[in-house]
C-alpha cells in the first residue's frame, strides 16, 4: 500500500478541532476511519454523539469512509470499544491518532486532585487505553502507526498547565517506550505538539496569531506520519502556522568521575557537566564516555 490509502485508522477527539481535520484528510487520501468524540465541552463535562456525526456526514459527502464511535477515551472499557468499532466496522485495524483531550488549566497552588485527574484521565490514561487496546492487533499482523498528541506545555512548561504538561510529556514516555518494543513489528509510534487555533486555544493566544494557525497546516505532517512511507519512530514534531519541526533530547559531553565524587568534586566539574557545546542526541542510557 502506499500512503494511508486502505488503512484503518482511528482519530479519537475527532468530533471537532485539530481530530476532525486530522481524519478528513487521512478520508480524503483513501484511509477508512473511525471517528471517536464523546462531544463534550472544552473542559470535558457534557457529551452526545452530534460532533462524531457530523464530522462523518462531512466524510462521506467528500466520497470518504468513516464510522463514528461516542465512548469515552478515558476507560479501558471505552478503549476496547473504540478499537472494535474499527475492527467491525472495516475487518481490522492499522493506525491510531491518539488526540482526544480536555483543559482544566488553573495554577498550581489551586489545583486540586478533581483537575489533576480529569487532564490525566483524559490525555495520559487515553493513550495508554487506545494504544494498549490495538497494541495485540498491531503486532499480530506486524503492522501499526501510533501517534500521540504531546504539546508544547509539556515540552517546554506553560503557566498553568501542570495538570496538563504533565500528561501530555507522559505520552512522550509511552511513545519512547513503544517504539522500542514495536520496532520488530513495523510499529511505529510517534508524538505531534500541533499549534493550531481550536477552541482549546480560543482564549490562549491573541486573535492575529490565531488566523494564521489554522489546524490544516498540521494535518498533513499527521497524515505522513500515519503513512506506510514514514519510517520515523520515538520522535516528537511540532507543527502549526507552516513551520514543522522535530524536537529531541541533547546530552552534553558530561564528566565521568572515576572514584565516587564529594559534592566538591560535583561542584568543580559542574561547568563541564552543564556544557552543551558538543551536546549529541541523548537516544540511549550512557553511564561512561565510551
Ligand atoms: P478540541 O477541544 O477542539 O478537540 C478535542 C476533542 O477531544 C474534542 O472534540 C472533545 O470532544 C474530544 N474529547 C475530549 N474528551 C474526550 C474523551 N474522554 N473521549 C473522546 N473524546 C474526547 O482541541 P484541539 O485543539 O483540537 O486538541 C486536539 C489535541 O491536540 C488535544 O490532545 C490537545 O491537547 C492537543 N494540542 C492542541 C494544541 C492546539 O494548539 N490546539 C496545542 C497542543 C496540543
Amino acid at each position: 500500500m502506499t500512503g494511508v490509502a486502505g488503512r484503518r485508522i482511528v482519530v479519537t477527539g475527532a468530533g471537532g478541532g485539530l481530530g476532525r481535520e486530522y481524519a478528513k484528510l487521512l478520508a480524503r487520501e483513501g484511509a477508512k476511519v473511525v471517528i471517536n468524540d464523546l462531544g463534550g465541552a472544552r473542559d470535558g463535562s457534557g457529551g452526545g454523539s452530534a460532533m462524531a456525526d457530523t464530522v462523518v456526514e462531512e466524510i462521506r459527502a467528500e466520497g470518504g469512509e468513516a464510522v463514528a464511535n461516542y465512548d469515552s477515551v478515558a476507560s479501558a472499557e471505552g478503549g476496547k470499544a473504540i478499537v472494535q468499532t474499527c475492527i467491525d466496522a472495516f475487518g481490522g485495524i492499522d493506525g491510531v491518532v491518539s488526540n482526544a483531550g480536555i483543559l482544566r488549566d488553573v495554577s498550581y497552588m489551586k489545583m486540586d486532585a478533581d483537575a489533576w485527574n480529569a487532564v490525566e484521565q483524559v490525555h495520559l490514561y487515553g493513550g495508554y487505553y487506545i494504544t494498549h487496546a490495538a497494541w495485540p492487533h498491531f503486532r499480530e499482523q506486524k503492522y501499526g502507526r501510533i501517534l500521540v498528541a504531546t504539546s508544547t506545555s509539556g515540552i517546554y512548561g506553560n503557566f498553568g498547565q501542570a495538570n496538563y504538561g504533565a500528561a501530555k510529556l507522559g505520552l512522550v514516555g509511552l511513545i519512547n517506550t513503544l517504539s522500542i518494543e514495536g520496532a520488530k513489528y513495523n510499529i511505529n509510534a510517534n508524538a505531534m505538539a500541533p499549534i493550531a487555533a481550536t477552541r482549546m486555544t480560543e482564549d490562549l493566544m491573541p486573535e492575529e496569531r490565531l488566523k494564521a494557525l489554522g489546524p490544516d497546516h498540521v494535518a498533513p505532517v499527521v497524515g505522513y506520519l500515519m503513512s506506510d512511507e514514514s519510517t520515523d519512530t520515538g520522535s516528537v514534531f511540532i507543527a502549526g502556522g507552516g513551520l514543522v519541526q522535530r524536537v529531541a533530547y541533547y546530552a552534553s559531553e558530561g564528566h565521568v568521575f572515576n572514584d565516587v565524587p564529594t559534592m566538591g568534586d560535583v561542584a568543580d566539574k559542574w561547568d563541564k557537566i552543564t556544557d552543551m557545546s558538543n551536546a549529541k542526541e541523548g537516544k540511549q542510557v550512557q553511564t561512561s564516555q565510551s
